[in-house]
């Protein structure tokens, strides 16, 4: 047995069977060093394509490639052993049919070892999860607000304020669920829908900014981590990172201005 199939991480249908019982813990990671602090502690690392946002520094995921995708895989894979990690399709690489989806999730799957993948999932979607389910790609599927379509939606605004929409929203995730999803990501709904999506499923909700109704949560690690200034309403802060990170760089400045570089104590000696 080789040193990687003796690791033994945790797979799409255990996060499955997890439905209604002990809450899983979701976060997203884009890099080898986080994904090894978050592996102690997560049972889901989602490669989101809020990556091109939060590392890219773009205004929206729309621009993300399924070469940054499987770059930001390749490390988040390389970085935990424990959690099931799954990578998000980008904009553009599955929506038009079941054969483009699968050829871009088999692609992303063989190139970073990832065990599933997730797709915004609109009411065109259903067939393309079953097709993907049935072909070996465990889906977890995204539904409420969809951010690759802020175009048509005009902005990252929660969903179903519209009673018609809420029901939407329901739909979908009930479609997503019968087509095979081993999981639904629920976001930026009230706690009323989110609990509704939560007892219609069969399958685990993850919210963001949903309910904590939910069977987990899933949160954008450098907004929780409080990278930026503006985040998300819903999100709880549990560092001051972007303060952190000011101040240890300050002082750095201000060592190699004083010629504090390196201390002596950290000098090579060749004796
Ligand atoms: O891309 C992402 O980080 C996501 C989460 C917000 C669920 O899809």
């Amino acid at each position: 047995m080789s040193a990687q199939n003796s690791i033994k991480r945790i797979t799409a249908p255990e996060i499955s069977a997890r439905k209604g019982n002990d809450p899983i813990v979701c976060l997203t990671a884009y890099d080898a060093p986080t994904a090894a602090i978050l592996d102690d502690f997560c049972d889901l690392i989602l490669v989101g394509d809020s990556v091109g946002m939060v590392v890219h520094g773009l205004t929206t995921t729309v621009g993300v490639t399924l070469e940054m995708m499987i770059l930001h895989g390749q490390a988040v894979m390389r970085g935990s052993k424990k959690a099931l990690v799954v990578v998000d399709l980008p904009f553009g690489y599955y929506e038009d049919s079941p054969e483009r989806a699968f050829h871009s999730a088999a692609r992303v799957m063989r190139e970073t070892g990832c065990q599933a993948i997730k797709i915004e999932s609109g009411s065109y979607a259903a067939e393309t999860i079953a097709y993907l389910v049935e072909r070996g790609i465990p889906v977890m599927s995204h539904v409420g607000l969809r951010p690759q379509s802020m175009n048509v939606l005009g902005g990252f605004r929660a969903r179903g304020r519209n009673p018609k929409v809420a029901d939407e929203i329901v739909e979908n995730a009930i479609a997503a669920a019968e087509a095979g999803s081993f999981a639904v990501v629920v976001e930026g709904v009230s706690a009323e829908i989110a609990d509704k999506v939560t007892s219609a499923v069969s399958i685990p909700t993850i919210g963001i900014g949903a309910s904590a109704g939910c069977d987990g949560q899933i949160l954008v690690t450098p907004d929780m981590l409080g990278m930026f200034s503006r985040v998300p309403k819903f999100v709880k802060k549990y560092a001051d990172m972007q303060e952190l990170v000011r101040e240890s760089v300050e002082s750095y400045a201000k060592d190699v201005k004083s010629r504090k570089f390196p201390g002596k104590e950290n000098t090579y000696k060749f004796s």
